[in-house]
């Protein structure tokens, strides 16, 4: 398949670019030219002659989200409506990457695919604007919600990271009220290119099994990578400013791929296997 990959750069965009590519052929829709905020990107979109479009790029600082609404908007939501309306014009299948901050963080149990949406801040009522022009536009249509992704240079792991190897005087001090599903992009990118083989068109949740808070996720990270002598301190949510609140419990299951034998290994996993290939 010839496939237009946007935000090949990104941290997923990169994971899917060495999964995908190949077998298939792979054109990638960068920022500079490519610009989500400008109506042009439909045509830039539709001139790759893709038989898929896989839709990654998008403006991922959340705090950056709530600092500037309209511009979350413009990119997240405008900007995937002119991805979507390429795909009608080429009539070709789309794959939108969501996330679990469409969800208002309220449940107990992990939100499945067919859950109530209710985003809380404004990247997740970005990106929840982009799921509705995909809907709206499309009848073919891959949405795949992930969530807590690492893998890149950019992400909670390599933060952490760096705070054990340079420590704040006192030690770390990481949230124990925010649980969430932490996904490997190399293991969401298998799942997609499994996905894409198959008819299979609707909303999936793709993460790795299981759930951790970030406080359990920074202890596993410490763990596995030799620094336990570091301390790190619960604190919660309320006690760490930022300028954005995410969904306190926005764990995904993963039922429409796992009844395709799509399915992720547990997060523990995957992040020892990143950690070891640093
Ligand atoms: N990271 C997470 O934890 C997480 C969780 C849930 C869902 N998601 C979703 O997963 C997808 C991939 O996330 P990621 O972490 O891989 O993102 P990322 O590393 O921040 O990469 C985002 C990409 O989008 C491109 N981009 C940003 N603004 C653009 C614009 N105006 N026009 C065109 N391209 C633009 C960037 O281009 P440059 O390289 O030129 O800056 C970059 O390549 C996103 O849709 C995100 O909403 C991410």
């Amino acid at each position: 398949m010839r496939i237009a990959l946007t935000g090949a750069n990104g941290q997923l965009g990169q994971a899917l670019w060495d999964c995908l590519s190949p077998p298939h052929t792979m054109v990638p829709l960068n920022q500079d030219p490519f610009d989500l905020g400008r109506p042009d990107a439909v045509e830039q979109v539709a001139a790759t002659g893709a038989d898929l479009v896989i839709h990654t790029a998008a403006f991922t600082h959340v705090d950056g989200c709530a600092r500037d609404p309209d511009l979350a908007y413009r990119i997240n939501g405008l900007g995937t409506r002119y991805v979507a309306l390429a795909c009608q014009q080429l009539d070709v299948p789309m794959v939108y990457i969501s996330t679990n901050e469409v969800f208002s963080g309220t449940a107990t149990t992990p939100y499945r695919e067919y859950d109530p949406t209710g985003p809380i801040n404004a990247y997740g009522h970005s990106k929840w604007a982009g799921e509705q022009a995909v809907r709206e536009l499309l009848h073919r249509f891959y949405l795949v919600r992930i969530a807590w992704l690492f893998g890149g240079e950019r992400s909670f792991v390599r933060t952490v990271l760096r705070l054990l190897h340079d420590p704040p005087a006192g030690g770390l001090r990481m949230v124990t009220d925010e649980v969430g599903s932490p996904t490997y992009a190399p293991d969401v990118a298998g799942a997609i290119a499994r996905l894409i083989e198959q008819p299979f068109y609707g909303t999936y949740h793709l993460v790795n099994a299981g759930e951790c808070s970030r406080y359990a996720f920074a202890q596993e990270i410490a763990s596995l990578s030799g620094h336990c002598q570091v301390p790190i301190h619960p604190i919660r949510l309320a006690d760490y400013q930022r300028d954005s609140t995410p969904p306190a419990y926005s764990p995904l299951a993963n039922i429409a791929g796992a009844a395709l034998g799509v399915v992720l290994r547990p997060w523990q996993e995957a992040l020892a296997e990143y950690l070891a290939s640093l």
